[in-house]
């Protein structure tokens, strides 16, 4: 079988990685991939939201599968001109993708299908979403309503800074279109979770459960990233917790969007909020969480493209995953700067020797090669990802392999873990 994944950062790393272990595949293509994921893929230069350039990628080099890493090129249809033109591919379709592409079409969804979430109103004038806010009067969430690349959400402990939000989003138009609608929902307080799961449209096969750390700094401090560190399991989702999440979020979300004749089939992501052992939905995300993904397939025993093909055939239901007990860990190695302005084309030392750190892989986020010597190229730059017999233990690896690399300015968190082991 010939894969083609589509992506080129430290998720997309992981998939060929894990793609190029599987029995049935013959070859990996990656578009545009990256330095790391040159070891796994033959990368080729074509940008993850070129959909045509894609499908002529596709069609020329007869790939049997094609797997979508981001949100980008889903929202814009890949999925249906793939499918159209007789292409496979995982991931689900241009409507199923407003789930993360709309945060209106994500609360409605929500609201239909009885799933836990934050109260709301969307708005798509500035003047009424301001007066419902002071009539409020307490903290809110303001979100723009399309994708703003992580950046259109505003956590507003305050009127003031929510209505500043507001000015940002509707009036200075600083996320453009995505903006011109919003919501503004109930501030959450708990602890978040990422809950990923494979479907066909109609089984739901969960993956590992697996926490995000967004702000940049150590204890959750400074503005949010991309994500910073992840590790897999997350003890706050208990075995009870999983049940009900299952029962009340994932199955209920996969059969109203089927009632609806709204085409699913790929990876759904629920991002929780749980306080005192109660999930909320803050969001829906229609494809693998970056870092997430990296300690959770470094921890799959099951076959990744089988499970893939086995949704894409609508067969999920036959399905099982299994997986590594032991514990993963991913440190994000990041720009000096990052998530602000940063500079690229440093040239990083020390990859070898960090893969040489037993149980230890560095997958490659923002990475190029340039003439032999690997450089960053982007703001989160390395996953560096281990397991151990117990998350102390997987955690005391990752920070040994990161203690090999190096490159001027680097940046990362000493506290990857850390609510994992405080439980
Ligand atoms: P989203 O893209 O909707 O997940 O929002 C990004 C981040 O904003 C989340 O990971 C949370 O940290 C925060 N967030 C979103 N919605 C809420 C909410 N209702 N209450 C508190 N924090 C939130
Ligand atoms: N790690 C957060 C995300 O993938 O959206």
């Amino acid at each position: 079988m010939k894969v083609l994944i589509v992506g080129g950062g430290g998720r997309e790393h992981a998939l060929a990685w894990k793609a190029a272990q599987s029995p049935q595949v013959t070859k990996v293509f990656c578009a545009p991939g990256n330095a790391g994921i040159a070891a796994d893929a033959e990368c080729v230069p074509i940008k993850a939201d070129d959909i045509d350039g894609l499908k002529e990628f596709a069609q020329k080099n007869a790939i049997d599968l094609t797997i979508v890493g981001p949100e980008l090129p889903l929202t814009l249809g890949i999925t249906d001109v793939f499918e159209d033109a007789g292409l496979k591919v995982f991931g689900p379709s241009k409507e199923a993708a407003q789930l993360e592409g709309s945060k209106i079409f994500a609360k409605n969804i929500m609201q239909e299908a009885g799933i836990p979430t934050a109260a709301f109103k969307a708005f798509t004038n500035a003047g009424e979403a301001k007066a419902y806010i002071q009539s409020l009067g307490k903290p809110v969430v303001v979100k723009a309503d399309g994708l703003a690349a992580g950046k259109g959400v505003f956590p507003c402990r305050t009127v003031d800074d929510a209505l500043d939000a507001v000015e940002r989003i509707m009036v200075k138009n600083e996320f453009g279109e995505a903006g011109s609608s919003i919501v503004v929902e109930d501030f959450l307080e708990g602890e978040e979770a990422s809950f990923i799961c494979f479907t066909d449209g109609t089984t739901v096969v969960p993956l590992p459960s697996s926490q995000d750390h967004k702000p940049i700094f150590d204890d959750d401090k400074g503005p949010n990233t991309g994500g910073m560190g992840a590790y897999s399991p997350a003890p706050v989702i208990t075995p009870e917790l999983h049940d009900t999440v299952m029962k009340t979020v994932m199955q209920p979300l996969i059969d109203t969007l089927a009632r609806k004749n709204i085409k699913y089939k790929g990876i759904v992501y629920a991002g929780l909020m749980i306080k005192d052992g109660v999930p909320n939905i803050l969001e829906f995300n229609v494809r693998f969480g970056d870092p997430e993904t990296q300690p959770i397939l470094y921890r799959l025993q099951s076959d990744m493209i089988e499970l893939i093909a086995a949704a894409v055939d609508e067969r999920l239901s036959d399905s099982t995953v299994s997986c590594d007990p032991q514990p993963t860990v991913c440190v994000v190695m990041a720009a000096g700067g990052y998530p602000g302005s940063y500079e690229k084309g440093l040239e990083i030392s020390g990859l070898e020797d960090a893969n040489t750190v037993p149980d230890a892989f560095v997958f490659h986020a923002g990475t190029a090669n340039d003439n032999g010597k690997i450089v960053t190229s982007g703001g989160r730059v390395l996953g560096v990802t281990a397991r151990g017999a117990t998350i102390a233990q997987a955690i005391d690896n990752s920070y040994k392999a990161v203690s090999k690399i190096n490159w001027p300015g680097a940046q990362f968190r000493k506290d990857i873990g850390k609510k994992a082991l405080n439980r």
